[in-house]
């Protein structure tokens, strides 16, 4: 290792996933399955609302907790939501650097922190970028969120629990009671909540549900990235309780400084905008993916997001993967998210016709196909 590179940064590899986009970088027209963004673009008026920000000069930092307009009009949205109190909010820049501000202000060393498996990457790398010990609990074969299993993971050393529903990459939604329960244990035993909800508005069957509907002091990170494709925009937001708040907006003054301004104008449009339309056509392509596949995989029928995590039908979901690569079809391996390699991640953000080629390969990869 460079003699300058500082030891917390050797705790964890980069992104697995960027080491399949460079297999891929080989292939010549891809079908591409391995994407964590919506295929369409962002809505027209929401990059008007940003292209008249720049032109107007809007250019400028805007406040740590993001242009009032923008906070307020959230402020609104969440209080109607959940009416608590002691409940503030502020603009992020992305999930992620909501996420990594979370931690920063919350995790002490030697902390644990306890989440299901398979995970989003970024869970483990921040955590111990910050010194936490990260706690994964197996939640194979059926990825559930089982309250039974969150409680038996907990120590005296426990400090958060971190659930994401809908999760990345099982796609798997936790039920009201399990959320209930798991929000209920986190307040008898006074460890933090942290809900990770970027995929909220991809949900298809019935009506979201917030673990902060059960425990008032859940800190929530959410943002525009997935739900009105703006992944390149780096809009997010956290509410959660006021000191808490405040202190990762401390944290957020030194680091990210604020989410980039024009884009939190092209956000505050965004609030405005239907997304019924994206939502059914994303429903329609989950059920095209999952009656196309599961009769031949074993899959968890995904209630959100845009993924699928099936399992793999030869032993090494990393192996499969390569065999999938070889006929162009591209696909993540589920050791990427996970301690096993059993299983692989599609993502079904794809126009019909590539899921449909792709549906096509992964038939043709089983026996009997
Ligand atoms: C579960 C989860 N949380 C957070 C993020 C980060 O999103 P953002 O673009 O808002 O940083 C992602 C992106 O893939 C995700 O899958």
């Amino acid at each position: 290792m460079h003699p300058w590179i500082a030891d917390r940064t050797a705790a964890f590899e980069s992104s697995g996933i960027r080491k399949v986009f460079d297999l891929a970088a080989k292939l010549k027209d891809p079908i591409n399955l391995s994407i964590g963004q919506p295929d369409f673009d962002v809505p027209g008026e929401i990059r008007t609302a940003a292209i008249d920000a720049i032109q107007s000069g809007k250019n400028a930092y805007s406040p740590t907790q993001g242009i009032g307009p923008l906070r307020e009009a959230l402020r609104a949205e969440i209080a109607a939501k959940y009416p608590h109190e002691d409940r503030d909010v502020f603009v992020s820049s992305g999930t992620s650097g909501g996420l990594m501000l979370a931690m920063l202000s919350m995790i002490n060393p030697g902390d644990e922190v306890i989440y299901l498996d398979p995970y989003f990457v970024m869970y483990p790398a921040l955590l111990k970028m910050c010194g936490g010990v990260p706690v994964p609990v197996d939640s194979y074969p059926d990825f559930r969120l089982d309250p039974a299993k969150i409680e038996a993971a907990i120590t005296p050393r426990t400090k958060m629990i971190l659930v994401n529903s809908p999760a990345n990459p099982t796609g798997v939604t936790a039920s009201e009671e399990e959320l209930k329960a798991v929000a209920q244990l986190a307040a008898d035993r006074n460890i933090a909540l942290l809900s990770d909800e970027i995929y909220s508005r991809f949900f298809f069957d019935g009506d979201f549900v917030s673990p902060a509907s059960f425990n008032d002091q859940t800190i929530v990170i959410d943002g525009f990235s997935k739900s009105h494709a703006m992944t390149g925009w780096r809009v997010g937001y956290v509410h959660g309780p006021a000191e808490i708040i405040n202190t990762m907006l401390k944290v957020q003054q030194y680091s990210f400084v604020c989410s980039p301004q024009p884009a939190q104008w092209g956000a505050l449009r965004a609030m405005e905008v239907n997304l019924d339309g994206h939502i059914n056509d994303y429903r329609r392509k989950r059920d095209l993916i999952y009656d196309g596949l599961s009769d031949k995989y074993e899959i968890s029928k995904p209630g959100g997001a845009f993924y699928v995590f099936p399992r793999s039908p030869i032993p090494s979901g990393a192996k499969f993967v390569e065999r999938a690569i070889e006929k162009g079809l591209l696909i993540i391996p589920g050791n990427i998210f996970s301690k096993h390699d059993t299983h692989f991640r599609i993502s079904f953000a794809a126009s019909d016709e590539t899921l449909h080629r792709g549906i096509e390969v992964l038939r043709s990869l089983v026996s009997g196909g």
